[in-house]
């Protein structure tokens, strides 16, 4: 598809205020390597949760200067540390939302989750800025349709994070070309569809927080880390292949295969780290113990509790609805004390961003 299909064109500014709210996401099929203009190097899959997510607030006010002017507030305080990356995200798109150049724009956002818990916002904020973005281009084109708003709401989201371009909609979106979906694109993240298992609808994240410090390693250095990397090109047909194995799954519900591609996606996420150069590890002893207490618990009790891991030492914790209980008293009992201050976040798979 031609990005050009994704420029509007300029309008007469209007006053305008919007809030939306979009949630974070869990990659299952991992994207780690990226080339310009933040394009993936592999298909990637996720959920959608629900209860992690970013509310932001726009107050667009028409300005003359013709250039792209901002205010950031992070929870009610004015951030002007903020500002580069913002800035960075308004002059990739510009491009594309040529009417913003007519505007003041106050932007007000907050996490439903701690600061500092070492969970990314990124993703639940790149997206839920898009959509307000997104909300005042459909006033200003009325004629605009909803597959178009939520493409290109996703195609803005991916120039500010890559993940983020899977935090508009839900319960599990693509984000890549690949070989199962035809409607699937580089460009922008698509929804798997209603395929998808029951199972699947509301299925379980708890986020285990090992390790609430910044990262040693971003994950911009790590995907750079990617370029030149020895196992790069089969990682990338591996991710391909666990992509294509894993649709199938997802649509009967084999909750065995689908464990196994999960925690073997996760780890080898992992490995692409331990083997770059230079290398890292993010995995912390807690992260380890938490892996080894899972497969155990798994062996005794034949429940299908899996994990995955984002790129840092928290550990996510993915099962079925139907199994909270025996599943919530485990990780109160043994899996909090491998966590930092007790601490862990319970979130399940969710429908997508929404209008507040
Ligand atoms: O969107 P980024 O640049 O923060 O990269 C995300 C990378 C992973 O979270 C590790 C994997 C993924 O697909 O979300």
């Amino acid at each position: 598809m031609n990005t050009s299909v994704f420029i509007a064109s300029a309008a007469l500014p209007i006053n305008y205020t919007t809030t939306w709210e979009a949630p974070s996401n869990i990659a299952l099929i991992k994207y780690w390597g990226k080339y310009e203009p933040q394009l993936p190097k592999n298909p990637s899959l996720s959920f959608t949760l629900s209860n992690s997510k970013t509310k932001t607030k726009v107050i667009f006010t028409p300005h003359a200067k013709n250039e792209i002017d901002f205010e950031f507030f992070f929870h009610g305080i004015q951030k002007p540390d903020f500002k580069p990356k913002l800035k960075t995200f308004f002059d990739r798109i510009g491009e594309y939302i040529p009417w913003i150049f007519s505007y003041h724009l106050e932007v007000f956002s907050e996490n439903s989750f701690p600061h500092s818990s070492g969970i990314a916002s990124s993703a639940s904020s790149m997206a839920a800025l898009s959509l307000c973005l997104m909300d005042l281009e459909r006033q200003l084109f009325p004629e605009m349709e909803t597959v178009y708003f939520y493409q290109k709401a996703s195609f803005l989201a991916r120039l500010g994070s890559g993940s983020a371009a899977r935090s508009i909609q839900g319960p599990v979106t693509f984000w890549g070309k690949n070989a199962v979906r035809d409607s699937s694109s580089d460009l922008f993240a698509t929804p798997f569809g209603t395929t998808l298992h029951s199972v699947f609808d509301n299925y379980q994240d708890t986020i285990l927080l090992v390790d609430k410090g910044s990262k040693p390693v971003s994950s911009t250095q790590g995907h750079n880390l990617m370029h030149g990397h020895p196992f790069a090109e089969n990682r990338f047909l591996q991710a391909s292949n666990n992509l294509s194995a894993l649709v199938p799954i997802m649509e009967t519900g084999a909750l065995d295969d689908f464990i196994h591609l999960v925690e073997l996606e996760a780890l080898s996420l992992h490995a692409m780290m331990l083997t770059s150069s230079p290398y890292f590890i993010l995995m912390q002893p807690n992260t380890l113990a938490i892996i080894h207490r899972v497969w155990e618990f798994r062996k005794e009790t034949s429940i299908p509790l899996c994990f995955t891991l984002d790129a840092g030492a928290n550990v996510h914790l993915l099962y079925p609805k139907q199994d909270i209980g025996v599943i919530h008293s485990f990780i109160k009992e043994e899996l909090s004390g491998f966590c930092q201050s007790g601490q862990y976040l319970l979130d399940e798979v969710g429908r997508g961003a929404k209008k507040a």
